[in-house]
């Protein structure tokens, strides 16, 4: 709902980072799949501004918590799938 998964949407109508940009934020800070997707678990469960790698989190605020939404195991499952599929590869 938060994150778009499209690329070249209307900008002005987002109330957060798209998913592509986020996994390029990601991508950048972790090397591997396996330390972007133990950050990505943590940060779903228990978003943090102490961990956030979002400089526009001053614009959009914190992430809501998705703990009371998902699993630990399901965080695991949709990390792994945006790692996978964001950026598209048309889009690096
Ligand atoms: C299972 C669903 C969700 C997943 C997998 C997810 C994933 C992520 C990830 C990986 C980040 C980047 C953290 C970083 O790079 O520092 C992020 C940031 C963010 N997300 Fe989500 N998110 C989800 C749901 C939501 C929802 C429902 C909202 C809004 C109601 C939201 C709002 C935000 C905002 C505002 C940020 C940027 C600020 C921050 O870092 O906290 N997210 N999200």
């Amino acid at each position: 709902m938060c994150h778009p998964t499209q690329t070249l949407m209307d900008k002005s109508k987002l109330i957060t980072l798209p998913a592509d940009e986020i996994m390029v934020h990601v991508k950048e800070a972790y090397s591997t799949k396996e330390d972007a997707i133990n950050f990505m678990v943590d940060y779903i469960l228990k978003p943090d501004i102490s961990k956030t790698l979002c400089a526009s989190i001053d614009k959009f605020g914190l992430m809501p918590s998705m703990a009371s939404t998902v699993t630990k195991e399901q965080a695991r499952v949709i990390s792994s799938m945006m790692y996978e599929n964001f950026p598209p590869k048309a889009y690096q």
